[in-house]
């Protein structure tokens, strides 16, 4: 007997076909996200779940006596309650690597958009503002070549950000992370700095980071405080590594230039946030990973990780804090 899994959101036809030669399966394929208590009656009997955001909680698990894998569409994982899952013993994978130059480009996109006021622009023209030369200071951006990129968190995306910072701007890249990254130094010529330094020297501060809770706010006021008052914020990982009021209010007080935000502490980001009233912020509605090529290949590579973890087999992409699931005591 297949067995069974539930996919609970609209996947390509392709990779819904890869997951039929394997399991017996059905899928929530409407567009808007899948109510939790349809989800919930849904987990009762199967071996494997497909998500694109993996809310699982002890109660949760509960709901799923079968449940052998949770498979996030995704590289995040912060929704994974990880010490009730390995309790229960049940895998959670992600999706990373296919997703890093994806997520860089954008980071990219919000470094130019921010500095060169491209969404600002776009407004002004298509408002009819546009009545004469903008000669003048006041309109003027700043440069991203050559500029100074300070880039929290080095990791697999951290790493593609820097890669284009240092070959194709030129940027004197510095980083800060939980690790030292020589070789990286070398290939790139970036620096490692200690935080308070990188905020100090940067013309863009990215934070990269993946939410955890020593990652919680770790942006905030005194870190605001540090950054020059010419220096854009850039944040494409997750909301919640900020302060958001901190953040507000470094931009209300003109501490810092600029945001350029992908991610927010709450989402949809709420119409009254201060920061949609902003000029000197770009904002978008989280979609780092949202390209064609790049969503697909995260939904084969969830289905794959799915596969393998009702099959019996080791996923390719366990996530780091439940490696221990699938390692065998010989290994
Ligand atoms: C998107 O935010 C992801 O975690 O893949
Ligand atoms: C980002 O920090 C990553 O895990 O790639």
């Amino acid at each position: 007997m297949k067995p069974k899994v539930f996919i609970a959101k609209p996947i390509p036809k392709e990779v819904e076909e890869y997951i039929s030669h394997y399991c017996e399966y059905k899928i929530w394929d409407q567009q808007e996200p899948i109510p939790k208590d349809i989800l919930l009656n849904e987990v009762a009997e199967v071996d494997g779940l497909l998500t694109p955001k993996g809310v699982i909680t002890k109660d949760f698990l509960e709901k799923a006596p079968k449940l052998k894998i949770v498979s996030n569409i995704a590289v995040g994982y912060d929704a994974f309650d990880l010490t009730a899952m390995k309790e229960r013993g049940v895998i959670g994978t992600h999706t990373p690597y296919v997703l890093d130059e994806a997520v860089a480009d954008l980071a990219f996109g919000l470094i130019l958009d921010s500095s060169r006021r491209i969404s600002e622009f776009n407004h002004f023209v298509k408002d009819g503002k546009w009545k004469q030369s903008l000669d003048r200071a006041e309109w003027f951006g700043q440069d991203v070549h050559h500029a100074t990129v300070g880039i929290i968190g080095m990791g697999r995306i951290g790493e593609k950000i820097a890669r284009r910072a240092a070959l194709g701007f030129e940027m004197n890249v510095l980083y800060n992370s939980t690790r030292k990254k020589p070789e990286l130094e070398e290939k790139y010529g970036m620096v490692y700095s200690e935080i308070n330094p990188l905020l100090e020297r940067s013309d863009f501060v990215l934070v990269m980071l993946p939410l955890k809770d020593s990652t919680y706010h770790f942006i905030g006021e005194e870190q605001f405080r540090l950054m020059k008052s010419n220096a854009i914020f850039v944040n494409c990982s997750r909301g919640q590594v900020v302060d958001e009021k901190a953040l507000i209010k470094a931009l209300q007080e003109g501490q810092i230039r600029g945001a350029g935000l992908d991610v927010f502490e709450v989402e949809p980001v709420a119409i009254d946030n201060p920061l949609l009233k902003m000029d000197n912020v770009v904002t978008l509605p989280h979609i780092g990973s949202a390209t064609e090529k790049t969503r697909f290949d995260m939904a084969m590579k969830a289905a794959e990780n799915l596969v393998a973890g009702v099959t019996g087999q080791v996923p390719e992409n366990v996530v780091p804090e439940l490696q221990s699931l699938v390692k065998s005591p010989s290994a």
